[in-house]
Formats: structure tokens, sequence, C-alpha cells
């Protein structure tokens, strides 16, 4: 159980960590998109840090970043909607093409962020594998 609970805590690491990108953004509109994603990352790690023990369990801290996380992915909408020529950018033309099912995406995030119970580790750890495989799904089809 333990062990699984690691994999999965793992895996979902791997999914929020920073990719590493060439050129730095300089458009103000993809660097707010790129701020926007690196807080979601903050807080994701922030609750699995929680969830695996590596930092001691703070519900209000859990609480903050489970509303981070909704309010964030509720920006998606927003901050990706122009799409401005910048080399350091990492969205792929897909986003503006496949919109609605971009959405959906985020929309996937927003439910998953909603429906994670903060009140424990392990309620955090029992939900951050839904949350991880949505941003997975996100930047497998639209993150180059
Ligand atoms: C609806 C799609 C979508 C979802 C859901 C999503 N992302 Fe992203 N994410 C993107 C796209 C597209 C980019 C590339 C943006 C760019 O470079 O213009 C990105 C980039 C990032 C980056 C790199 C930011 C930078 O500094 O360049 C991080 C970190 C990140 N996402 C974390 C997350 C985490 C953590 C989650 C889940 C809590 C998540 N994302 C959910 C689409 C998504």
């Amino acid at each position: 159980m333990t062990h699984l609970r690691t994999i999965l805590i793992a895996g979902f690491a791997l999914a929020g960590s920073i990719a590493y990108a060439e050129v730095e953004a300089t458009d103000p509109d993809v660097i707010a998109r790129q701020t926007l994603m690196k807080e979601m990352g903050g807080a994701a790690k922030a609750m699995g840090d929680m969830a695996s023990g590596k930092t001691a369990f703070d519900a209000a801290a859990a609480a903050t970043a489970k509303a981070t996380l909704i309010d964030h992915a509720g920006q998606i909408a927003a901050k990706f909607e122009k799409n401005p020529t910048d080399p350091g950018s990492e969205a792929k033309p897909e986003v503006w093409s496949n919109w609605d099912d971009f959405m959906k995406d985020a929309k996937a995030l927003e439910a998953a962020a909603t429906g994670l119970d903060t009140t424990s580790a392990e309620s955090i750890g029992a939900g951050m594998p839904g949350i991880g495989g949505a941003c997975k799904a996100c930047h497998t089809e639209y993150r180059m």
C-alpha cells in the first residue's frame, strides 16, 4: 500500500515537473499562462509532499492548495485564449484547433480538484492520482 502510494506520487511529480525549455518566453500572455501552470505545479507539489509524508500535514495549507488548483483550472480558458507567436511557448497549435477538447481537459482538472478531500494526508494521497492524471492527460496532447 505504502509502496503503491509512493509510485503514484512519484508519477505525479513527473507529470507536474517543469519541462526543459530551450527559450524563455517573452510574450506577456505566454508568461502569464506559464505562471498559472507553475502555480498549479506548486500547489500540487505541496499536496504531494503532505501525502507522501515529506512535509507535515497542514489542513489550512492543503485547503489553500486545493483552492488554488480549482481557481487556476478555471482560469485556463482566459489565460490560453490568445495565441501569440512566442518560441518560448510549449503549447501545441492543437490547443486552439481543438479548443473544445482542450477545455474538456481543463474542466476535468477542475472537477478532480473540486473532489479532492484535503482533511488528511491519506485522503489527499487518495485523490492525487486523479489530479496528476488530469495534468498529464492535457500535457500529453497539448504540450510539446
Ligand atoms: C487543459 C490543459 C492543461 C491542464 C489540465 C494542465 N496543464 Fe500544465 N500546461 C498546459 C500547456 C498547454 C502548457 C504549455 C504552456 C506554454 O508554454 O505556453 C503547460 C505547461 C505547464 C508547466 C510549465 C510552465 C512553464 O514554466 O513553462 C507546468 C509546470 C505545468 N503545466 C503544470 C501543470 C500541473 C501541475 C497541472 C495539474 C495540476 C497542469 N499543468 C494541468 C496545459 C495544461
